[in-house]
């Protein structure tokens, strides 16, 4: 077989299928032959070159005109005729959001709706958090048994992102289900009848979010950064779209929670089973900031994320026809031993462990990533005090949603004798 740029295909390019389990096990190691040999590759199961190496994953990043962002959200797995019909029927239109748009368009609005993301507007949030975590770990702290997932890292940062967008809780419960079905959608690739009824969530999350958005919409005074993009909106609808406040609405409802929610469980994951780090911490909790930056290196919340060519390019002297579709592999790029020292060594020490591209790279860089750094280090503090004895329960399997790019475990369960809980120790 041949590449649209006319090499061949290896067997291990061909072979490559990031919707089976290796692939969200374990990201960086399923690309390990990748970046060792074939550092940008075709991969005709999905049709999309797929890049593997620091310095590559970066270059595509930083070059947001050559290597389009608009494919962005667009489904991996086409939709047949079924399920577009069902779309359809929910009137479900997702368009341009800010994480897909192009220039000179994308820089207008995201410059327009920065304002929220400033630090001092995000400086009444670690309190929040803190005593959210701290009312959370209250119900299970005497239990001895939690499922870190079920029991705090879904619904905290749901409740965070719905405070910061001011929109109304609409039930954790419904959210998780119409987020899960938006990945899928998007990233997955179902059956065709596992698609159609992923359809029809995906169409009550789009008619849930216009209903929110029209309630706001009656209240323009509100506060919370959707209020803010609806009052951009009235002022600069050339800038802020109807469509785009459409969209966005339904996207944020996911974006904002869902990539914390994961990072936060990924990153106790890894520390709990690097035994070392997790003590490091809990002997010097200065360490954390650092360690949360590692461990959105090395298991990030977002593994994969893409663009597409405007024109002929080259990446990692790979010829790239103009439309060819690029899959980055963040996860792998922040194992690539040609940037990181050691990748494969989770270290709480490493100075550069910030420079992850976890979060994305130029000018689409992650608006809310400050939002979720700070919930991560409020958990990991309030764990490493309150919890240091606190072990992985052994023999679970670890379960991830099947797509390319959003990645947490379903669960996560955890375990500690609480006779020997630190406040109870001092009473
Ligand atoms: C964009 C990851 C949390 C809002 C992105 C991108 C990634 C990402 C990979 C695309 C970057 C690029 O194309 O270069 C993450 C991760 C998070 C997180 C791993 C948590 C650990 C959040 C939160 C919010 C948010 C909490 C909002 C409250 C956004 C927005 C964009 C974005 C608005 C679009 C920026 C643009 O295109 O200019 N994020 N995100 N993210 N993220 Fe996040």
């Amino acid at each position: 077989a041949l590449a649209p740029n006319g090499c061949p295909v290896s067997a291990r390019a061909a072979a490559f299928n990031p919707f089976e389990g290796a692939y969200m096990q374990a990201p960086a190691d399923y690309l390990r032959w990748a970046r060792e040999e074939e550092p940008v590759f075709y991969s005709p199961q999905l049709g999309y070159w797929v890049v593997t190496r620091y310095e590559d994953v970066k270059a595509v990043f930083r070059d947001n005109i050559l290597f389009s962002p608009s494919v962005a959200l667009e489904k991996i797995t086409p939709a047949s005729p079924e399920v577009l019909q069902v779309l359809q029927g929910y009137g479900f239109a997702m368009n341009r959001t800010m994480v897909n748009e192009d220039e000179p368009d994308h820089m207008a609005r995201r410059r327009l709706l920065m304002d929220a993301f400033l630090p001092e507007r995000l400086i009444g949030f670690e309190p929040m958090v803190r005593q959210l975590a701290r009312q959370t770990m209250d119900r299970f702290v005497d239990r001895g048994r939690a499922d870190l997932v079920a029991d705090m890292f879904y619904e905290i940062p749901l409740t965070i992102a719905l405070k910061f967008l001011g929109v109304p809780d609409e039930g954790a419960e419904q959210l998780r289900q119409f987020a899960v079905a938006h990945t899928l959608n998007t990233w997955g690739r179902p059956t065709p009848e596992e698609q159609i009824e992923i359809a029809h969530n995906v169409g009550r999350f789009w008619q849930t979010a216009q209903r929110i958005l029209d309630a706001m919409r009656a209240q323009p005074d509100g506060e919370g950064w959707m209020y803010d993009t609806i009052r951009q909106h009235l002022a600069h609808p050339d800038v802020v779209p109807e469509s785009y406040l459409r969209s966005m609405m339904m996207a944020i409802l996911a974006a904002a929670h869902e990539t914390t929610s994961n990072a936060t469980a990924n990153a106790f994951h890894t520390l709990l089973s690097h035994r070392s780090a997790w003590e490091a911490l809990c002997a010097n909790p200065a360490l954390i900031p650092n360690a949360v930056e590692e461990c959105l290196r090395v298991a990030g919340s977002i593994i994969a994320w893409r663009r597409v060519a405007t024109a002929d390019a080259v990446v990692g002297g790979v010829p790239i026809p103009q439309g060819g579709k690029l899959l980055l592999v963040q996860a792998s790029a922040n194992f690539d031993p040609r940037h990181f020292e050691n990748p494969d060594e989770v270290d709480v020490y490493r100075e550069s462990a910030v420079e992850h591209l976890t979060f994305g790279y130029g000018a689409h860089q992650c608006m809310g990533k400050n939002i979720g750094r700070m919930q991560m280090r409020v958990f990991i503090e309030e764990f490493v005090r309150r919890l240091p004895h606190m072990r992985l329960a052994p023999g679970q399997t670890m379960e991830y949603l099947s797509n390319t790019s959003f990645r947490g475990p379903a669960a996560l369960w955890v375990e500690w004798d609480p006779a020997r809980n630190p406040e109870r120790l001092a009473h």
